[in-house]
């Protein structure tokens, strides 16, 4: 940590940035569009690199948006991907020692609600580690947090009153949902859709869980919003691909940017 804060703050000098955001599929315009300086993942010590997935592009890019000193990740770490837990998560503790104490986590995911529509955007309330994973295994770290952390409030309710308000200014039909993770990188047979929807889940994805309980470890407030970019296997008739994630996620950028700017600006 200590080799990857040292080189980081020969960029960041007296930005302290106070907000981190974690940029799922689409959202990278948010970091091209009021980017400040950009440090490429390949060039930090100990920082993991990141493989090539379509539409991410792997730099943390420092940025002042409506007045908050912001971090944003342009590209995450996945699972699915062959990264470890703590490779996933890594930057999450490097955002809390830059002094980061609220992260914004964007992702897309699946519906399983079945009064969702793609293109709605979903609060996350709650979510469901169903990765068979966990980030905190292994010896724990005193310095971040409890061995055994508290896991009832993990995205912050505040937060969530301030995205709705956000919601409601922008006219949006903003969703309330739990977000259950799996590692992908297979998508849901219709049985398991069913299972997680039975099991409390409103929406599906391979991301966020990770990044949500390390950040909620060390005492950072959360908030995750998922792009619902397509109705989850056996939801509806069609066959699900990458590619229609990404044009959904794409056609959604706009209000999914208008929202984050909007909370931004409303974070206490
Ligand atoms: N399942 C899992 N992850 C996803 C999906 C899905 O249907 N859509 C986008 N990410």
């Amino acid at each position: 940590m200590k080799y990857t804060l040292d080189y980081i703050k020969t960029y960041t000098e007296d930005f302290e940035p106070e907000i981190g955001i974690v940029l799922g599929s689409g959202l990278g315009e948010l970091a091209d569009k009021y980017q400040e300086f950009a440090i490429p993942y390949k060039q930090i010590p100990r920082f993991p690199r990141l493989q090539g997935v379509e539409g991410h592009k792997g730099q943390l890019v420092f940025a002042n948006i409506v007045g908050r000193k912001v971090v944003m990740m342009q590209g995450r770490m996945h699972y699915y991907e062959g990264y470890s837990m703590e490779q996933v998560t890594y930057p999450i503790r490097v955002m809390k020692e830059l002094g980061v104490n609220t992260l914004i986590l964007t992702n897309a995911a699946g519906i399983v609600n079945k009064s969702f529509r793609p293109g709605d955007l979903m609060v996350i309330t709650d979510h469901i580690n169903f990765m068979g994973n966990n980030p905190l295994i292994g010896k724990n770290n005193e310095r971040y947090g409890a061995r055994f952390p508290d896991m009832s409030e993990v995205y912050d309710k505040g937060l969530v009153k301030i995205a709705d308000a956000a919601g409601r200014l922008l006219n949006m039909n903003l969703r309330h949902g739990v977000y259950m993770a799996t590692t992908g990188p297979s998508y849901e047979t219709p049985a398991e859709v069913i299972m997680a929807r039975s099991i409390g889940a409103d929406a599906v994805g391979m991301s966020t869980v990770p990044e949500a309980i390390i950040a909620n470890h060390c005492g950072m407030k959360i908030i995750g919003l998922s792009c619902l970019t397509n109705y989850a296997a056996g939801v509806s008739e069609k066959k699900l691909n990458h590619e229609e994630v990404l044009k959904t996620a794409n056609e959604v950028k706009d209000k999914f940017i208008a929202l984050i700017m909007m909370i931004l600006q409303n974070v206490k």
